[in-house]
Formats: C-alpha cells, sequence, structure tokens
C-alpha cells in the first residue's frame, strides 16, 4: 500500500521540521515542494531578465529540469544536473520563490513531478496546495497554522541560534508580506482542503505535533 500525508499550511508554522520527523519514524520519503519553486527561483534569477515576466520563463520552461533525490533520507535538489540544495534556504531565493510561484505554467511542471514522487512511493509533502490540489485523495491531509508573532519568534530564534543578525519587527512583516501573497494568489492560493485536520501548533512542541498526526495516522489505518 502506498500512502500520502498532505501537510499545508503558512510558511514558519513548522510544516518541514515536523515532516521530516514524520517520514523518518514511518519510513515515507519527505517531499519539501517549496524547495522545488525555490530551485526555478533560483533558475529564473540567472537567467530572466525579470523574473515576474511569466511569459518569458513560461517560454523557457523546457530547458529547465529540477532532479530530486535522496541520500539518508534528506532530500537533494537538482537544477539541470547541478546541486543547488545548499542555496535553496537564502532569504532571497524564497522572496524570488514567492514571485515564480505564482505563475501557472511553473506550478503545472512542478505538480506533476510532484504526482509522479507520490505515484511511485509513501509520501510526506508538504507545501501549500498538497491537499486542495496536488494529492487531492491522500490518505490524510493536515492544515498546520500558528499565529504570525509564533511564527516570527520561532524564525527569529533559529536565526539567532545561527548566529546570524536579525530583526524581530522585519521578520514580522516578512511572514505577513508571505502570507498575503500565498493567501491571495489567482492559482492555487493557501487554503485548507475541506477534508483537511486543521492544526494550531502555537503552544504545541514538535514532538506533541508529531504525536498528534501519527495518532490521526494510526486512527485513519485502523
Ligand atoms: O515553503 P517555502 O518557504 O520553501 O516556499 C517557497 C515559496 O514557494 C513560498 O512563497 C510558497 C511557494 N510554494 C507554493 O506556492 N506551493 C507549494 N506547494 C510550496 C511552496
Amino acid at each position: 500500500m502506498i500512502y500520502s500525508i498532505a501537510i499545508d499550511g503558512p510558511a514558519g508554522s513548522g510544516k518541514s521540521t515536523i515532516a521530516k520527523k514524520l517520514a523518518k519514524e514511518l519510513d515515507f520519503i519527505y517531499v519539501d515542494t517549496g524547495a522545488m519553486y525555490r530551485a526555478i527561483a533560483l533558475w529564473a534569477l540567472e537567467n530572466a531578465p525579470d523574473i515576474t515576466d511569466e511569459e518569458y520563463i513560461a517560454s523557457r520552461l523546457d530547458e529547465v529540469d529540477i532532479g530530486i533525490d535522496y541520500i539518508d533520507g534528506e532530500q537533494q535538489v537538482f537544477l539541470n544536473g547541478e546541486s543547488v540544495t545548499d542555496r535553496l534556504r537564502l532569504e532571497s531565493t524564497g522572496d524570488a520563490a514567492s514571485k515564480v510561484s505564482k505563475q501557472v505554467r511553473v506550478r503545472e511542471k512542478l505538480v506533476e513531478l510532484q504526482r509522479r514522487i507520490a505515484k511511485k512511493t509513501s509520501v510526506i509533502m508538504d507545501g501549500r496546495d498538497i491537499g486542495t490540489k496536488v494529492l487531492p485523495d491522500a490518505f490524510l491531509k493536515i492544515f498546520m497554522t500558528a499565529s504570525p508573532d509564533i511564527r516570527a519568534k520561532r524564525r527569529y530564534d533559529e536565526l539567532v541560534m545561527k548566529g546570524k543578525e536579525c530583526d524581530y519587527d522585519e521578520i514580522l512583516k516578512g511572514i505577513k508580506e508571505r502570507d498575503h501573497a500565498d493567501e491571495t494568489r489567482a492559482v492555487s492560493p493557501l487554503k485548507p482542503a475541506d477534508d483537511a485536520v486543521m492544526l494550531d501548533t502555537s503552544d504545541m512542541s514538535e514532538d506533541e505535533v508529531a504525536g498528534r498526526i501519527m495518532e490521526l495516522f494510526e486512527e485513519k489505518k485502523g
């Protein structure tokens, strides 16, 4: 039996941490779809005169090969054969990803790739449109939220831990802007699927969230 668990939610809600943890426990593959949008964004930053020029990017998409591989359970992303995993999490790549992820043809290309992966193997896939669009028949759908302040605080703590200088108010502002862009875009906006289980993680620890999803999964399996 091939299972799929869809986890959607806004930036910073804790999706990837939880999805990685559960994938290990269940021995599923963790598919980070945001990383795929980030990889196309890198390509666009290097190759498009204007990354918001949807027509131009669409006309060259056939030249963009996004490869996904798993090494020790960690997703590696290749852009035209070159590993770009280390460059994906940069703030500038995230900003660009939010611009290219609005584009219909970019989404079509990546949704197809995501569906192909989920057909072959059990996955935990996280993103914005997994339950609504990519895997409408997912075995379990979770919509994870947390208040903007909590998400900004988590991001702030993460950056401080890495020794990076940052400003809490700037981070909060960025999170609110990203939410607005994701929720109001015309194609596949961020919204819960009708059959998604809502999970507000504001006052939950990582272990509690992972435990709750595990419980839901086991209940469904029966
Ligand atoms: O989750 P993330 O920050 O890595 O996502 C990067 C951008 O890609 C973000 O603006 C939302 C967008 N995205 C999307 O539109 N659909 C997905 N399935 C995943 C990410």
